[in-house]
């Protein structure tokens, strides 16, 4: 007779972004005139742009070419989607990484819900609070969080360090000492950056206490400020203490083609002297079999001058929601923050709403939907976001609506 594994048990309710997408599937049910404007879950919605397009259908071309046909992708990805990925986003702002230390992924979701798996099981993670829900549930899948209380929705092995408006959204060195720390920058959910030298700081720390940094930087692309920086290799030390995961589905609309990246340096070490790098090699090596190799040509494609320009196009366009929701949300009286190096609006609920009853509110009265604060953790009670993926239409007529109620 079998058994499933008990950690699995351990999770409370259903994905936070699926909880939402079933209430909402509910509420249209119920309402099959209203029209509903997403700004939930943080899904692009303009479509792939023309360079990277071009390159899709080639690719596919090839693939009907006895010549050019392709079967299973390199263990790492192609090494042309892997040089590109050294040269623009790393050479460029003087970070030291190599091509045999990119993974090549189906994006960043999997990798950092993945990477959890090469640590020890007695690994305490320390978490923003609030925080992206794949790096809490992973370890919760894994063994590693203790037990859950459901009155303050804190898992006892976890280490949270709170990030609120009293610092700013920017988490502080815990107490205890942590072996694993999620860093999301600009962050997911809140919006908030961190300078480099605080992120230096976060280095220091980890080298000094033998941590390891797992930096999320999916939304490094909409950063607009000069001191945020957009990968952790650019600060000293980095090589030693820091893995970081990439995300093309933000920069560059892949969220239905999905393509990611890890980075994972030789030079980082387990306290017993495992190379990291060669671990997770394994791991890709025997559990993934490579992203599609037209996937993998489209993301070249981002880096042509073309796929740059079009793509920055698109961000630009996305932080103009953010700035018209950042702007509509403070006249009409709300507490805003976040929107300025990420597309994400994180507001404060109208006379300390829960989130969940202003999701419900806003649903009913405005039929807009966001993201619950405390879905990301219990620092996010009294807190709501909304992202800037929406089509400008959709933002303005979302923002109207807010007003009006
Ligand atoms: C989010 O809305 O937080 C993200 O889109 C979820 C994701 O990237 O998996």
């Amino acid at each position: 007779m079998f058994k499933v594994n008990e950690d699995y048990l351990k999770l409370p309710g259903s994905y936070l972004f699926s909880d939402i997408a079933k209430k909402v599937a509910a509420y249209q049910a119920a309402n099959p005139d209203k029209s509903i404007i997403r700004l939930g879950i943080g899904d692009v919605t303009q479509p792939l742009a023309p360079a990277i397009i071009k390159r899709l259908h080639e690719a596919v071309d090839e693939m009907a070419d006895a010549k050019t046909f392709k079967g299973y992708a390199p263990d790492l990805g192609y090494e042309f989607l892997r040089k590109a990925i050294v040269k623009n986003d790393y050479e460029k702002r003087g970070a030291e990484v190599y091509i045999d230390e990119v993974f090549v992924s189906d994006g960043a979701k999997s990798d950092s819900g993945n990477i959890q798996e090469i640590f020890d099981r007695n690994c305490r993670i320390a978490v923003c609070d609030p925080v992206y829900p794949v790096y809490v549930d992973t370890n919760v899948m894994a063994g590693r969080t203790g037990t859950y209380d459901a009155e303050t929705g804190l898992w006892s092995d976890v280490i949270y360090m709170p990030c609120t408006e009293e610092n700013n959204f920017a988490p502080e060195i815990p107490k205890e000492t942590p072996d694993i720390i999620y860093l999301c920058f600009p962050n997911n959910p809140t919006g908030a950056t961190i300078t480099k030298s605080m992120l230096q700081d976060w280095v220091d720390y980890a080298n000094k206490v033998k941590a390891v940094i797992i930096y999320d930087a999916a939304y490094e692309a909409y950063i607009s400020e000069d001191d945020v920086p957009h990968s952790i290799y650019e600060c000293e030390g980095a090589r030693t203490c820091a893995i970081e995961i990439r995300s093309f589905s933000k920069n560059a609309g892949f969220t239905g083609t999905r393509l990611g990246f890890t980075v994972v340096p030789k030079d980082l070490k387990s306290s017993d002297g495992v190379s990291l790098n060669a671990l997770w090699a394994r791991r890709h090596g025997t559990k993934f079999n490579g992203a599609p190799y037209i996937i993998q040509a489209a993301g070249e494609a981002v880096y042509s001058d073309e796929g740059k320009a079009q793509t920055k196009e698109q961000i630009a366009y996305y932080m103009n929601n953010a700035k018209y929701i950042y702007n509509g949300l403070k006249e009409a009286g709300y507490t805003v923050s976040g929107g300025v190096n990420a597309p994400y609006i994180w507001l404060k609920t109208p006379d300390g709403m829960k989130s969940w009853d202003f999701f419900d509110y806003l649903l009913d009265k405005a039929q807009v939907v966001g993201t619950p604060g405390s879905g990301f953790g219990p620092s996010g009670e009294g807190y709501f976001r909304l992202t800037a993926f929406g089509s400008y239409e959709n933002t303005v007529a979302a923002i109207e609506r807010i007003k009006a109620i």
